[in-house]
């Protein structure tokens, strides 16, 4: 991991979507001699070659962009507006947000490393990673999906356990039908690949490292423990919350987005999941949610946001 990316450590900084990844905090751990990683899913196009342009600016260091290969879960009410010849209702989704103008900006942006989740890129895409010199790195969270991502040729395969903070990335099955812990999953992963693994989930100190490397990854993607650094972009209410130590716990919601997701829970999270009938396939749930969100970051409550955290 460290040879294919160019790092001092194997230690790579994930990503963190929704608007909460920041350059200050990826070119941190890149100038440190780890790989920092920037979410490039809310942004447009252009906003992907500025912020590409920003990290080059800041750090001479190895860092990854990160996409969300599939970014709507509409199957049923596609095929709904299909038989009754409707529009899907509209919402504010920003231009150029779909995954292959966003890929295409990457690409041509060349960063040294693309990291993507909910998903395999199809041949194509990967081909011109490979021929742009873009270290590909794939998310898996079952033991299938990481062979598939193999098959397809990704060069790394970050193996995340269901302790990890943020979304359950799951392409392959439902989330609910892959749920396994990073202990379980590093090792059976390692067994079936021949990409190098990173393991992601739980992991916040050295103590961790070491326990992943013994399971036979070659490196360590670190997420809640970067998110709580003064240098992230999440607001100071779940920076403060994610440092706390002691008897804090974390759980599995689509309360916020639609897609199953690990956070600290919140009235929100306790008010949505007590009606799951009322949660909308992502991304419209994220939609609905948005003034909520908006409101608490603006009078510092953390009820009302989603709180991810491993
Ligand atoms: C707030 C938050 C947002 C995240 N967003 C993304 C994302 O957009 N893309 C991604 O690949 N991983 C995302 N993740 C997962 C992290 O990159 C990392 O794999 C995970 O946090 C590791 O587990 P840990 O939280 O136990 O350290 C997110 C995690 C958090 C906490």
């Amino acid at each position: 991991v460290t040879e294919l990316l160019d790092l001092d450590h194997p230690t790579i900084q994930g990503p963190f979507g929704g608007g909460l990844s920041s350059v200050e905090l990826a070119a941190a751990v890149s100038n440190a001699g780890g790989l920092g990683s920037f979410d490039a899913q809310p942004l447009t196009p252009a906003e992907v070659s500025a912020t590409v342009g920003e990290l080059r600016a800041a750090t001479r260091g190895s860092f990854a962009m990160n996409l969300w290969v599939s970014t709507h879960d509409l199957a049923e009410s596609e095929m709904t507006r299909e038989r009754f010849e409707v529009a899907p209702p509209a919402f504010p989704e920003r231009p150029g947000s779909d995954f292959d103008t966003q890929f295409a900006a990457m690409l041509e942006a060349r960063p040294p490393a693309f990291s993507f989740v909910f998903g395999v890129p199809d041949a194509a895409k990967l081909d011109a990673c490979r021929d742009a010199g873009i270290v590909t790195i794939g998310t898996a969270i079952t033991v299938a999906e990481a062979v598939a991502l193999d098959d397809a040729g990704v060069d790394i395969i970050v193996a995340s356990g269901f302790e990890a903070g943020g979304h359950r990335v799951a392409f392959l099955d439902t989330a609910e039908e892959s749920l396994v812990g990073t202990i379980a999953l590093i090792p059976a992963v390692v067994d079936q690949v021949r990409a190098p693994v990173v393991a992601a989930g739980g992991i916040a100190d050295q103590r961790g490292i070491a326990a992943a490397l013994a399971l036979g990854a070659e490196g360590v993607q670190i997420g809640s423990a970067f998110l709580a650094t003064d240098e992230s972009a999440a607001p100071a209410a779940h920076r403060t919350l994610s440092r706390a130590t002691g008897q804090r716990h974390t759980r599995l919601t689509r309360a916020f987005s639609g897609r199953l997701a690990r956070g600290i829970p919140n009235q929100a999270m306790e008010l949505v999941d007590a009606d799951p009938a009322l949660i909308q396939p992502y991304p419209y749930q994220g939609h609905l949610i948005a003034p909520m969100r908006a409101a608490s970051i603006a009078r510092r409550d953390c009820e009302g946001l989603s709180l991810w955290a491993g």
